[in-house]
C-alpha cells in the first residue's frame, strides 16, 4: 500500500515511523516532512496548508491513504476534499474539525451538551467584552476563538491586563482573525491531564493518558509554546477518573457531535483540569497532539495502519488496540530565542550517538543543508525513552541530551517533575 502523510513535524515522524513498521504499507510520502522523515519517507515539499497542490499530487499519484494530522488543513476540509474525491483519508472532517478551530463552538457545545467545563461568556465585540469585565474576580482567562499555534490563552491576573488583553486580540489582531471572537472562562485549578482517543465517531479507544508542558521555561515559567515536553502515563488519572470522564465527558461528546450532524472520525485530544469539583474540559484537539504523540506512539503495539483503516470504515469496535505497559517521556530541544524569533540553518551533531543509546529521536523542526542535518523550526528535535516509570523514562533522556548539539540549544530541565 501506499500512503501520504500530511505535515512536517514531529507528530508526523512519529506517524510516519509507526506506518513504516506496518507490514502492508511499502512506500510512504510525506508533505512537506523534515530531514527526518526523508530517513523513512519520500518527502514531497508541498506545505501542509497548500490544498489545491496536495489534492494535485494525489491525482497524479494515487494513494491507498492520506493521513492529514496538523489542525490548519483540517480546518481548511483537506479531508472533506479527498472524501469528494473518494481517495481514503484519515482525520475529520472540517465540520468536526472545529471542535478544535472553534472554541466558541466547542464551549456552546459543551453547554448544550452538559459537558463539564469552566462557566464562560463569548464576545465578537470588544465593548461588551470590556463591560463584562468591571467587577470581575481575578484570575480569568482571555482565549482567541480561532487557532492561534496553542498560543492563544492568556491567563490575566487583573482587569488592566484584562482590558489590555482584550484590545490586543480583538482590536489589534494580535492573533489575527482568530482573536476576533473571545471566549472568557472561569479560571480552573487543578493537575492537568491530556488524554488521546482514536473515534470512528460511534465507538472511543483511548490511548494511555499524558501530560504536556506548554511554558517555554522550568517552573512553568515564560510563553507558551506548542509543548517543550510530555510524558505517559499521568499519575494523576486514576482508574475513578478515566470512569469518569469516559462517561461524563469522552462518549457525551462524540454523541453530541453525531446529534449536531459533525461525525467526528480521527484522534480527539481531551485536555481537562482534575479540579476540586470534578475533571473539567479545558479545550479540544481535533488531532494527535504535539509532542504527546511522539511520547505514546512508541508504546502502541497494534498496526496503526489497521487502526487507520478501522477509524474509516466506522469498525473501531472491531479492533483490539494493545499498548506496551510502560511510562515513556519526550523532551523537546528548541531553538533559542522560540516561541519568539530564532535564527534557523545551525548543524545539528549527536544524532546518532544517542539513537545508539536506546533514545528514539524525533525531528520537529529540521532541514538537510549541504549534506548535513541543521535547524529548521522553533521546535528542532525531541528525544523520547520509554522504561518501567515515567522517573526512569525522564532520567534516561536527561542522560543523553546534551550529548546532541546545535547552537542556541533550549530545552526545559523540569519535564515530568510534577
Ligand atoms: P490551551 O491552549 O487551551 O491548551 O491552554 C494553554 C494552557 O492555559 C493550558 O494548558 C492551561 O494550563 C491554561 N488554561 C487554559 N484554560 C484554562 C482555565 N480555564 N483555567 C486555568 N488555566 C487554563
Ligand atoms: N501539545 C499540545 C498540542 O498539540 O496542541
Amino acid at each position: 500500500m501506499k500512503v501520504l502523510v500530511i505535515g512536517g513535524g514531529g507528530r508526523e515522524h512519529a506517524v510516519v515511523k509507526k506506518l513504516s513498521e506496518s507490514p502492508k504499507i511499502n512506500k510512504i510520502y510525506c508533505t512537506p516532512g523534515n530531514a527526518g522523515i526523508s530517513q523513512i519517507a519520500q518527502c514531497i515539499n508541498i506545505k501542509a496548508t497548500d490544498i489545491d497542490g496536495i489534492l494535485k499530487f494525489v491525482d497524479e499519484n494515487p494513494m491507498d491513504m492520506v493521513i492529514v494530522t496538523p489542525d490548519d488543513p483540517l480546518a481548511l476540509g483537506l479531508v472533506d476534499k479527498l472524501n469528494e474525491k473518494k481517495i481514503r483519508a484519515f482525520g475529520p472532517v472540517a465540520k468536526a474539525a472545529e471542535l478544535e478551530s472553534s472554541k466558541a463552538f466547542s464551549k456552546n457545545l459543551m453547554k448544550k451538551y452538559k459537558i463539564p467545563t469552566g462557566d464562560f461568556e463569548i464576545f465578537d465585540n470588544a465593548e461588551n467584552a470590556l463591560k463584562y469585565l468591571k467587577d470581575k474576580k481575578y484570575p480569568l482567562v482571555i482565549k482567541a476563538s480561532g487557532l492561534a499555534l496553542g498560543k492563544g490563552v492568556i491567563i490575566v491576573s487583573d482587569q488592566e491586563q484584562a482590558e489590555k488583553t482584550i484590545d490586543q486580540m480583538m482590536r489589534n489582531d494580535m492573533f489575527g482573525t482568530s482573536g476576533h471572537t473571545v471566549i472568557i472562562e472561569e479560571f480552573l485549578q487543578g493537575p492537568e491531564v491530556t488524554v488521546l482517543a482514536f473515534t470512528d465517531g460511534n465507538t472511543i479507544k483511548t490511548m494511555p493518558s499524558s501530560q504536556d508542558h506548554k511554558r517555554a521555561l522550568d517552573d512553568d515559567k515564560g510563553l507558551n509554546t506548542g509543548g517543550m515536553g510530555a510524558f505517559s502515563p499521568s499519575r494523576h488519572y486514576t482508574k475513578d477518573i478515566e470512569d469518569y470522564c469516559i462517561n461524563n465527558i469522552f462518549y457525551p461528546t462524540i454523541k453530541a457531535m453525531k446529534k449536531e450532524d459533525r461525525n467526528f472520525k480521527g484522534v480527539i485530544y481531551f485536555q481537562m483540569m482534575l479540579t476540586k469539583d470534578g475533571p473539567k474540559v479545558i479545550e479540544y484537539n481535533a488531532r494527535f497532539g504535539d509532542p504527546e504523540t511522539q511520547a505514546l506512539l512508541p508504546l502502541l503495539k497494534t498496526d496503526l495502519y489497521d487502526i487507520f483503516n478501522a477509524i474509516i470504515d466506522e469498525t473501531l469496535d472491531k479492533i483490539d488496540i494493545i499498548w506496551e505497559n510502560k511510562a515513556s517521556a519526550t523532551i523537546v530541544l528548541a531553538s533559542g530565542g522560540y516561541p519568539k524569533e530564532y535564527i534557523k540553518g545551525f548543524k545539528i551533531t549527536g544524532i546518532d550517538e544517542v539513537q545508539n543509546n536506546g533514545i528514539t529521536v524525533y525531528h520537529m523542526g529540521t532541514a538537510i543543508k549541504d549534506g548535513n542535518i541543521v535547524t529548521n523550526g522553533g521546535r528542532v528535535l525531541c528525544l523520547t525513552a520509554t522504561a518501567d516509570n515515567v522517573e526512569d523514562a525522564v532520567a534516561k533522556v536527561y542522560n543523553n541530551i546534551e550529548k546532541i548539539n546545535f547552537k542556541d540549544m533550549h530545552f526545559r530541565r523540569d519535564i515530568g517533575k510534577k
